[in-house]
């Protein structure tokens, strides 16, 4: 490592000054380099930076490195390229993407291009060669570094905040299904149910010949209709047949609901499993994310066809709902900056990862849809 000529380098300007260094904590850094001669002078250059103060701990080895990473409590890291036999890149693939890692800065001898390409990749948060290295260089690169951590982990907390919402969020809204479900079955369909009964009884005792009797006679089918839709709100609300019927009978019913509602739409469905492959826990959710993709289809793809296919192979469990409509541009449906944002995806989205199943979405512009989940069968039974 060269002797930066920037001894004499003055403040930037607007940076704190030495009264307000001596207040702020030093910044803890750790130095993972074998020669100790490049340690002596990257110790030197970094006592040349009069903005910030450093308390440096040097690290000799690969091991002692790891060994410190692992321990914790540095602010940022400068990590030798070369660690005698070994390769810092090794060490930084083993611990950069641990939630409690500092900020890795890599050191080099020689600039290389494919070099600084496998510290991206393996997570380095910047890349120097020694033979460039300044007093300011240094500090601005510890300062953007942990700079962008704070970010990166003011993200990662707010991405867990929302997923923690989304969750929420769906256990409300099934809850809420729930009750309305319990009241429409309860309250409603009993209701409908027993006026039903009262006209036929009434009906039955008239006298022959009763001129009432007609227009009480008309009020069946619309009665018995009303009750036929109160029972399939009820089901898709809250779907009891999945437990008395299971699954596949359930699919088999949406299905056969789906296509007199939406006569256009072609629909197939193909099941290739057993219901007793299928564990119990992920029966509602595959019918409420089935129920979201047919929405979708429903409402957006202007399809003729959509299938419908659940199958087993090898060691897991597939759920696919494809359509043939005109697709659509998924980065932009999901963008939060997109006017409309619907919750179809993102929740067809968190369940199947709250059941531990990968959810996959693919388009394209006139060649339709697929909504896709996958579940490793072997880890999600017990
Ligand atoms: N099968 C589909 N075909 C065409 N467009 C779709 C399909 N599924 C979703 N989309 C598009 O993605 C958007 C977001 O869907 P979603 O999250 O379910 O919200 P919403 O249905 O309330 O709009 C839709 O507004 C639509 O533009
Ligand atoms: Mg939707």
């Amino acid at each position: 490592m060269r002797r930066s000529s920037s001894a004499l380098w003055p403040d930037a300007p607007g940076r704190a000054g030495p009264a307000s260094r001596q207040k702020a904590r030093a910044i803890r850094v750790l130095l993972i380099e074998d020669d100790e001669e490049d340690f002596s002078i990257l110790e030197a250059i970094l006592s040349e930076v009069s903005s910030a103060r450093y308390e440096l701990t040097w690290a000799q080895t690969y091991d002692r490195g790891l060994e410190e990473l692992c321990r914790g409590g540095y602010d940022v890291c400068f990590l030798d390229y070369r660690l005698g036999p070994k390769s810092g890149l090794d060490l930084l693939s083993r611990v950069a993407k641990s939630a409690t890692a500092p900020p890795i800065i890599v050191l080099t001898g020689q600039g290389d291009y494919r070099v600084d390409l496998k510290a991206m990749e393996y997570g380095a948060a910047d890349y120097i060669v020694k033979d460039e290295v300044s007093a300011p260089l240094l500090e601005r690169a510890i300062r953007y570094a942990i700079d962008r951590l704070k970010s990166q982990r003011a993200l990662r907390e707010s991405e867990s905040q929302l997923k923690h919402l989304a969750t929420a969020l769906l256990k409300v809204q099934e809850n809420e299904r729930r009750k309305v479900a319990a009241e429409l079955h309860d309250d409603f369909g009993q209701f409908l149910a027993a006026m039903k009964f009262h006209i036929e009884s009434v009906l039955e005792r008239m006298e022959p010949g009763d001129p009432c009797a007609p227009d009480l006679r008309e009020l069946i089918p619309g009665l018995q209709g009303a009750i036929e839709r109160v029972r399939n709100m009820y089901t898709e609300l809250m779907p009891s047949v999945l437990d008395d019927l299971g699954i596949l009978a359930t699919l088999r019913w949406f299905c056969r609901e789906f296509q007199e509602e939406h006569p256009h739409i072609a629909v197939q469905f193909e099941f290739g499993i057993s219901e007793q492959a299928i564990a119990h826990d992920l029966k509602l959710v595959i019918f409420r994310i089935v129920q979201d993709a047919f929405k979708n289809v429903a409402g957006h793809s202007g399809a003729s066809q959509i299938k419908l296919s659940l199958s087993a192979r090898d060691d897991s469990l597939s759920l696919a709902v494809r359509d043939n409509g005109k697709g659509f541009d998924i980065v932009r449906a999901l963008a939060s900056t997109s006017s409309h944002n619907g919750l179809g995806l993102m929740s067809m989205k968190r369940r199947a990862e709250l059941s531990g199943g990968s959810f996959t979405v693919e388009s394209a512009e006139t060649r339709g849809t697929s909504v896709c989940v996958r579940w490793h069968i072997e880890s999600r039974q017990p």
